[in-house]
């Protein structure tokens, strides 16, 4: 019997956000494996099957990253090669800022596995319903923050730019669990290329359990360096320009405008005999 896997989202609050279709096919599995961001929240999912495994024990600081996500892949994939029904299931969203689900699929893919994923609710989507921000208002532009110093980026100041790991920014070794200031003064100073150092920037952690608060805490950029950043924050940095009307494009399309109106609008010749 082949083996098949399913990768599947909690969400971000514990037993509030996750779907009839991710409890369904974790009801159904043989195995399940999880990678949830609280021991409280590993409990919650023991009590949906009798064979949950943690995928925490391969984190380990000073053991590259890289390493401990082959790992856990090589340990979902040996279950389904095995011909079990297997659910791997992450909080948040399983596909977003998360390789581990990517690389279990592709992998499975490549050895004629069954293998999918399920949408989640992920700390973007909360994001823009704790801090009430409209994506489609302005653009906003998602980066992984250490990736956002190692490579040149375009930072679009009229949008929202949402820094993921901010914890770990600056991180080239990919096995420490945070970094700290000094690190975090070359994001800060890289930022400050595009904006004034008094812009007000966001500090955001969604709920974990219900009855948390979310942190919504705003502040100076430059004070940026001195803050409490943990591992599940993000930086969400509002616009700080308006956005630019692009004047040559505008043009073209008043263009295009008048010639289909003229076409329309055409007198008809009448043939009078
Ligand atoms: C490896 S990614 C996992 C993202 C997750 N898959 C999702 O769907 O949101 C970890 C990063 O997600 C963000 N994150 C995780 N938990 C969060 C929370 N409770 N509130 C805000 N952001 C969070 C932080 O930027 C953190 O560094």
């Amino acid at each position: 019997m082949s083996g098949s896997l399913v990768c599947v989202g909690t969400g971000m609050t514990l037993g509030a956000h996750i779907s009839p279709i991710a409890t369904s096919y974790i009801a159904q599995a043989d195995v399940v494996f999880s990678l949830m961001s609280t021991g409280i929240t590993e409990r919650w999912l023991d009590e949906m099957h009798d064979d949950v495994r943690s995928l925490q024990c391969y984190y380990q600081e000073g053991k590259n990253r890289n390493i401990t996500y082959n790992e856990m892949v090589e340990a979902i994939l040996t279950e389904v090669r095995a011909g079990k029904s297997v659910v791997a299931a992450f909080y948040g969203h399983p596909g977003v800022f998360a390789c581990v689900s990517h690389r279990a699929i592709k992998q499975a893919k490549q050895e004629e596995l069954p293998a999918h994923m399920e949408a989640g609710i992920s700390a973007e989507d909360c994001l823009y319903a704790d801090l009430v921000i409209d994506p489609g208002k302005t653009g906003c532009i998602n980066y992984e923050a250490s990736q956002f110093m190692f490579y040149k980026r375009n930072i679009d100041p009229a949008a929202h730019l949402i820094l993921w790991q901010v914890g770990l920014a600056g991180d080239k070794s990919l096995a420490k669990f945070s970094t700290g200031k000094a690190y975090r003064q070359v994001l800060v100073d890289l930022l400050l290329e595009t904006y004034p150092s008094d812009h007000q920037v966001i500090l955001y952690q969604a709920k974990i359990l219900p009855i948390d608060t979310v942190r919504a805490e705003q502040i100076a950029l430059a004070d940026l360096v001195a803050a409490e950043i943990f591992m599940h924050t993000t930086l969400v940095i509002p616009p700080s320009e308006k956005m630019q009307p692009n004047q040559d494009i505008l043009d073209k399309l008043a263009a295009i405008d008048k010639s289909e109106f003229q076409s329309k609008h055409r007198p008809t010749l009448r043939l009078v005999l």
